[in-house]
């Protein structure tokens, strides 16, 4: 079968309007939201139930094509993108978009793989529920593909990940089979929890239609705080020192280094510094709670004190009203579009023990110093997970491609300097295409065999997602 007689074969299946195949309606399925990745392919499909995604598959397994699942195409290492030869289905879950039930007794919500994480916040908040997990992407990711990259985000300290928050799942198998383990059961030791398989495989294993989720009671109240550090060790403290006082009521904790600050400063309309001082290192810290009226800024005023007390913080904001808590969390998630005006953001996405931080940053901004003087380092992150995403911006006034070219060199430094820590080279984002080939460095050989196995069983032909997460050969 040859690339040409690829829609023919999809418009049997699933009929014309489930298919793209025009370059102009195919644009933004074949390139990313940075323009970090693109690709090429034979056809875009849509369909429109899990039946129509199973059709598809079955049809592309008997034609030899391979099939690239997509959600709302925000991953950042390249794992929803076709590759160049334009032989390969993009198969988009964008029509699936219904959520299936949501049970405020069993706390639980049932949402098809294109329902976009937004929308299943609010229909879980319209219920009087929480689903925590918060990214900066969260009005265009989708259910789909947070559990493909097993996504993280900012609520992962009180709330864990999405494998943390996953109860059933339906899967379309490599081969067209339809697995519905659609359970809503929050304790099942019948062996091998074989939904685990999917979450973070990226779509290696099979396409997820539908998902059932975890949800938590609606939070009433909440505190929030922008707090001036002198150093990592700081924020290291100051997480021990708000932990101790305010427990569970502990759920977001980030922190971003000064040139982190400096670049929304300079490219988010309405960004405002709240120090007079310029400071090394800030912390976003927020507080929640069921109760409406817990007192969470007078528990979160009394962390601060003692963190002034110890020397921990600088200076300190606690947000009064909704616009202030909005201004403070556009900052943080201003970071990652704001960097894209500065050139090329070479991402890494790393986690180390939270203890080690502090001689963690201290030893990789030295090699990267000494690897490339004058680099801006963009480190930001969700450090109460210990997850600090290592993002490099090039010399001021540097050339692009000069930068490009040394981006193997400088993840190798960023990827040593975290393996010393016995850390992780992908803490959230995956591994897609950019870190296929460099996880074999980092990773026991005895998992790597374990996974390739698992890809042998589940896709002999190796047409679900190929080119992604497990090294070449
Ligand atoms: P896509 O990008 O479409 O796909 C990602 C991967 O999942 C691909 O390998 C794809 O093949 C696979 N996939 C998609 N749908 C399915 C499916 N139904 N079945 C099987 N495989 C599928 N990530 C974090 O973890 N934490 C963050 O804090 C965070 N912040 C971000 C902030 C910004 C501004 C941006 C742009 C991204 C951020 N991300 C973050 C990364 C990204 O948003 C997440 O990885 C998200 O989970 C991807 O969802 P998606 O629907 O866009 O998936
Ligand atoms: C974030 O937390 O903002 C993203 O995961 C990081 C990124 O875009 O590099
Ligand atoms: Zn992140």
């Amino acid at each position: 079968m040859t690339a040409a007689d690829v829609p023919a074969l999809l418009r049997e299946t699933v009929g014309e309007g489930a298919l793209i195949t025009d370059p102009a309606g195919m644009g933004s399925y074949l390139t990313d939201w940075r323009n970090a990745w693109s690709g090429a392919a034979a056809a875009v499909v849509r369909p429109g139930s899990t039946e129509e995604v199973a059709a598809v598959v079955r049809a592309c397994r008997t034609a030899g094509v391979a099939v690239v699942p997509q959600g709302g195409n925000t991953g950042l290492c390249g794992g929803s993108m076709p590759d160049s030869s334009g032989r390969q289905v993009v198969l988009s879950l964008d029509r699936m978009r219904r959520i299936r039930g949501v049970d405020p007794v069993d706390l639980t919500i049932t949402a098809e793989a294109g329902v976009v994480l937004r929308s299943v916040q609010q229909a879980a908040a319209a219920e009087g529920c929480l689903f925590p997990l918060s990214l900066g992407s969260e009005a265009s990711c989708t259910i789909g593909g947070n559990l493909a990259t097993n996504a993280g985000g900012t609520g992962v300290l009180r709330y864990g990940n999405m494998r943390d928050l996953t109860l059933g799942l339906e899967v379309v198998l490599p081969d067209g089979r339809i697995w519905n383990g659609l359970r809503a059961l929050r304790k099942d030791n019948t062996g091998y929890d074989l939904k685990q398989l999917f979450v973070g495989a990226e779509g290696t294993l099979g396409v997820i239609t539908a998902a059932v989720l975890k949800l938590f009671p609606a939070v009433r109240s909440r505190a929030t705080a922008w707090v001036a550090l002198p150093s990592p060790q700081a924020a290291v403290d100051l997480i021990g020192v708000v932990r101790a006082l305010c427990g569970d009521r502990l759920t977001g904790f980030e922190v971003m280094s000064r040139q982190s600050v400096d670049f929304v400063l300079r490219h988010q309309a309405g960004a405002r510094d709240l120090f007079a001082d310029v400071h090394p290192w800030y912390a976003l810290v927020e507080l929640s709670d069921t109760l409406p009226d817990a007192g969470l800024d007078g528990l979160l005023e009394a962390g601060l004190a003692e963190a002034f007390e110890r020397e921990v913080a600088a200076d300190a904001v606690v947000a009064s009203g909704s616009a202030q808590v909005a201004a403070l969390w556009a900052l943080r998630e201003g970071i990652s579009e704001a960097q894209n005006f500065e050139g090329p953001s070479l991402k890494h996405d790393v986690t180390v023990p939270v203890s080690s931080i502090p001689a963690f940053v201290e030893r990789t901004d030295r090699a990267l110093q000494a690897a490339l003087p004058g680099i801006r380092i963009v480190t930001y992150g969700h450090i109460g997970d210990g997850n600090l995403h290592y993002n490099l911006s090039k010399p001021a006034g540097s050339d692009d491609a000069a930068f490009r070219a040394m981006a193997g060199e400088l993840a190798r430094v960023v990827y040593d300097s975290t393996s010393s820590f016995d850390g992780s080279i992908s803490a959230e984002h995956g591994l897609g295409q950019s870190k296929r080939d460099v996880i074999a460095d980092y990773k026991d050989g005895l998992e790597l065999e374990l996974m390739r196995g698992i890809k042998r069983l589940l896709d002999p032909p190796g047409l679900m997602n190929p080119g992604k997460v497990l090294p070449s050969a």
